[in-house]
């Protein structure tokens, strides 16, 4: 007999003699009011995902550190429901390099330390960018060779800190401007289009096994500037560059998801390449109404989709998970509630259509 059959019978023999057998006392049959039973699915995002071997991830900064029970709770819903985490910018130029001859690495090494113990992936983001770059660097007076050394030495050092712990890196971020050519900046002003390829190489250089990414916005679905980033990729592979793979950022707008995502995933796969999707908000005007997350559920769903549907993406991160700590309300004045869980850490329509699309 199970231990559960023991308590059951246990528990009969209890009842039937506090029922009174024997005693004169009128029976009343009464039917049993079954227990209200929840119907919501508790089971986490990173549990549907690891079933059918895809990452879900989320970018994280203040939230990790707030202080008391909401930073508890932050860390708590972070390391429940995902298998990846993206550092949203402590690993970006201006903090981790803060000044020539200064590396930062604390705040980043929490980061990869609290993923590590909570059995997640990192992708690393991001290693050339033309923001948020320390003022040392873009203050500076620097000649193209300086330059190549400054952003080899960059590259050299970051990437070798998290050798062996950082699954993917982003290594040139935004490179490609709205016209579809190269986007003008730091870099490329001082260096030259062969920017591009001496940061891929670096990163190789540093990491032999790490993926390599190049990850920009406005490319998910088949468009002019999707072309450009086709095209670009396809010329890096054509030379020998080591790239791994695209990171299509995804940021939307309630009802403005591109319907040729999963068309274009293939088409990049068909390259050689993987794609992930890096950097996924949906935001809308506020106020929010049932009709409006409804929408974004929808879209949500289609997007988780369009990756995990066919063989080239496995990876889906999120720019955040809360509605309470998100670039948005800063970047997009009046918009917001972009996000899968609300302020107060409760799953929204989008959730639940994200698990529905992950099982
Ligand atoms: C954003 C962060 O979310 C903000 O906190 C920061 O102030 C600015 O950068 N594309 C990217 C990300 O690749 O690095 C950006 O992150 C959002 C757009």
């Amino acid at each position: 007999m199970s231990p559960r059959a023991g308590i059951c019978i246990a528990a009969l023999l209890i009842l039937v003699a506090a029922s009174g057998c024997g005693s004169s006392s009128e029976s009343i049959i009464t039917t049993p009011t079954p227990p209200v039973q929840s119907t919501a699915d508790t089971t986490s995002l990173r549990t549907y995902a690891s079933r059918r071997n895809v990452y879900v991830g989320s970018a994280i900064d203040r939230g990790f550190r707030y202080p008391g029970s909401d930073g508890v709770t932050f860390r708590s819903t972070m390391a429940r429901q995902f298998n990846m985490l993206t550092a949203e910018n402590d690993m970006k130029h201006d903090r981790i390099h803060p000044a020539r001859d200064t590396y930062r690495f604390d705040p980043a090494d929490s980061l990869v330390t609290f993923a590590e113990a909570n059995g997640m992936r990192v992708r690393g983001h991001t290693l050339v960018f033309h923001n948020q770059l320390a003022t040392w660097l873009t203050s500076g007076t620097w000649t193209k060779d300086e330059a190549k050394a400054l952003l080899v030495d960059h590259i050299t050092k970051v990437v070798a800190h998290y050798r062996g712990r950082i699954a993917e890196w982003d290594v040139v971020n935004e490179v490609i401007g709205d016209n579809g050519s190269l986007r003008s900046g730091f870099w490329l002003d001082r260096i030259g289009p062969e920017y591009i390829e001496l940061a891929f190489r670096t990163a190789r250089a540093a990491d032999p096994t790490v993926g390599l990414y190049y990850n920009d916005y406005n490319i998910e679905g088949i468009s002019a500037k999707s072309d450009s980033a086709y095209a670009f990729v396809r010329d890096l592979l054509a030379r020998g560059v080591p790239i791994t793979g695209v990171g299509f950022e995804s940021h939307f707008q309630v009802g403005g998801v591109p319907t040729s995502i999963a068309a274009n995933i293939a088409r990049f796969a068909a390259l050689g390449v993987k794609v992930h999707i890096t950097e996924l908000d949906i935001r809308m005007q506020l106020p929010s109404t049932s009709g409006l997350l409804a929408t974004q559920a929808q879209n949500y769903r289609d997007v988780v989709l369009a990756c995990v549907s066919g063989p080239a993406c496995d990876t889906v991160v999120f720019w955040g998970f809360t509605d309470r700590e998100s670039w948005i309300p800063s970047t997009f004045p009046g918009w917001g509630d972009a996000l899968l869980f609300d302020s107060a850490y409760q799953p929204k329509p989008a959730f639940t259509s994200v698990q529905s699309s992950l099982k």
